[in-house]
């Protein structure tokens, strides 16, 4: 059976003694059985969040990563790096650094290799900007954008990745897909591994939501059959809220 799982990506935000006064209050909270809860704060205080919840189940996860070993890349972080303090998990290809930092589905290709070669596990981000939508191209933009970084990879590699669509259009806007827009292209998403790894592939990998998830909205989105939990930006900087949403299943 596949995971559930509600990650917090806190994206450039929090300082060190926030950082604390966060992972404070997310472990004043219960953590709701069977679903898997991750926050992603930045690398600077990754080591202590790792620490703070040594003995909690909520696992600390890094944002992103270089995909080389080592070596002259001025500001990068390694996968060994990210191993060394713990880390198991990383997001790459979120849109933001698509957007930003010119990441394509090439090099994300490359970081999703290094990461796998260093046993880590990797939530890939996805998703088609506003304009694609409008054009009705949302499904052929979010294939190329699954197939060009993840379709080398052979079948058992996928026990290793969650996949995470995330709109553009609807990241830090307030504005949600709605819940039978997300089933749509989750349902798609599924449908699209399935056809090349087959039915048992496709039924095991976790399928996350991101975009303007909160606790208003998460019951329904998560409430739909391919939805296996939710990537969430702002609602996890709040510890109520981002536990409103983990219980939200
Ligand atoms: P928001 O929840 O702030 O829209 O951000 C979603 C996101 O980008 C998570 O990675």
């Amino acid at each position: 059976m596949r995971k559930k799982i509600v990650a917090g990506n806190w994206k450039m935000n929090n300082d060190l003694a926030q950082t604390e006064t966060l992972i404070t209050e997310l472990k004043a909270q219960s953590n709701p059985a069977e679903v898997e809860v991750m926050i992603a704060p930045s690398f600077t205080n990754l080591w202590q969040a790792f620490n703070s919840l040594k003995d909690d189940s909520i696992e600390v996860i890094a944002q992103n990563m270089h995909f080389a070993e080592s070596g002259a890349y001025t500001g990068e972080i390694s996968a060994a790096m990210l191993k060394s303090l713990g880390i198991k998990t990383v997001i790459l290809g979120h849109s933001e650094r698509r957007a930003y930092f010119n990441e394509t589905d090439e090099l994300l290709a490359k970081k999703v290799d290094a990461a796998l070669a260093n046993d880590m596990r990797v939530i890939f981000c996805f998703g088609e900007e506003l304009a694609d939508r409008k054009s009705g191209n949302e499904e052929v933009v979010v294939e190329s954008q699954i197939k060009n970084a993840l379709f080398h990879l052979g079948a058992d590699a996928f026990k290793h990745i969650v996949l995470a669509y995330e709109p553009v259009w609807a990241i830090g806007t307030g504005e949600t897909a709605s819940p039978e827009q997300a089933q749509d292209m989750h349902a798609f998403i599924r449908k699209t591994v399935a056809d090349t790894y087959g039915n048992d592939v496709a039924n095991n990998v976790s399928i996350l939501y991101g975009g303007s998830c909160k606790p208003s909205n998460a019951k329904e989105i998560f409430s739909k059959p391919d939805v296996d939990g939710g990537l969430i930006g702002g609602a996890a900087l709040n510890a109520a809220d981002f536990y409103a949403i983990a219980n939200a299943f």
